[in-house]
């Protein structure tokens, strides 16, 4: 929650993966708080729905086709946004995916590549696109999701996939730390298993998703509101001084 009541009133927020799970249940979280939101994903008809539920409410949404792994597509979600909206506050991104699961010596060069463009080059480009933005307003706040999985490395399954998003943590550190001074916080969020399709489609037999439950202490999954409220608290200003670090989110256990 802000310290400032309304804090969020007219504030604008452009999401990444905003059809789907955690994107999706960030943009309700902030409209609530009275943000408009961009609702960018490469899935349109997604990205629609939400913005539709969120203007139903009442609330000020755009939804955009952006595929984060084009570096033209993300300039221009950028600019629809200053168009609609004037100004950007915060950028949240989630689009991501696992591709996959694979054993390490079966990691082939395309499943890399797909992994790394979408985790790691989509992350770049939006914060690319939006910092000399946010920098012109001396004001501006990152959120990237990474996971878990960085801590574990994802043996047998996909260390693609957790070495993409270590590459995350660490570039949100990076850029942190370069833009501290002049009023931009940038921080990362690292989940354990959020109830998402991400997720279900990770669960691939009985015995998997037994195996995800008994590595978490709560023995349950987390829900994605369970992302978006951290969310909306690392944008607020009760968290002027939290800047580079990740957050693990993960009921107590890690995502093996
Ligand atoms: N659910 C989990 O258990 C979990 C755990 C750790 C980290 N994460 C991370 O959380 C983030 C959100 O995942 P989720 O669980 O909400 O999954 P999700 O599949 O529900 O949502 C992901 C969204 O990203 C979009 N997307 C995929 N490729 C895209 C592209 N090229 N351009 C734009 N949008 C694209 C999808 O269309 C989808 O709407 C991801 O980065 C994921 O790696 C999820």
């Amino acid at each position: 929650m802000p310290k400032t009541p309304e804090y969020f009133v007219g504030k604008t927020i452009v999401i990444t993966g905003a059809a789907s799970g955690i994107g999706r249940a960030t943009g309700e979280i902030f409209a609530r708080e009275g943000a408009n939101v961009v609702c960018a994903d490469i899935d349109i008809e997604g990205a629609e729905r939400t913005a539709n539920q969120i203007t139903q409410k009442g609330g000020a949404a755009l939804a955009t086709e952006t595929n984060v792994t084009e570096r033209k597509q993300v300039e221009d979600l950028i600019q629809q946004a200053l168009d609609q909206f004037g100004r950007i506050d915060f950028l949240f991104n989630s689009a991501g995916a696992a591709g996959r699961r694979s054993t390490f010596l079966e990691i082939d060069d395309d499943l890399m590549r797909q992994t790394y463009d979408l985790n790691v080059n989509g992350v770049f480009y939006c914060m690319q696109s939006v910092l000399p933005h946010m920098l012109e307003n001396g004001a501006g706040v990152i959120v990237n999701v990474a996971s878990m999985s960085h801590k574990r490395g994802g043996p047998g399954t996909s260390v693609h996939y957790a070495s993409s998003k270590g590459a995350v943590l660490t570039m949100t550190l990076g850029v942190a730390r370069e833009f501290a001074d002049r009023g931009i916080r940038c921080l990362s969020i690292s989940p354990g298993p959020i109830n998402t399709a991400f997720q279900a489609a990770a669960n691939t037999s009985e015995e998997t998703m037994a195996q995800f439950l008994n590595d978490v202490p709560m023995k349950r999954f987390g829900e994605p509101e369970e992302i978006g409220e951290l969310v909306l608290f690392m944008c607020s200003d009760a968290c002027g001084f939290m800047t580079a670090d990740t957050v693990y989110v993960s009921g107590g256990g890690g995502w093996r």
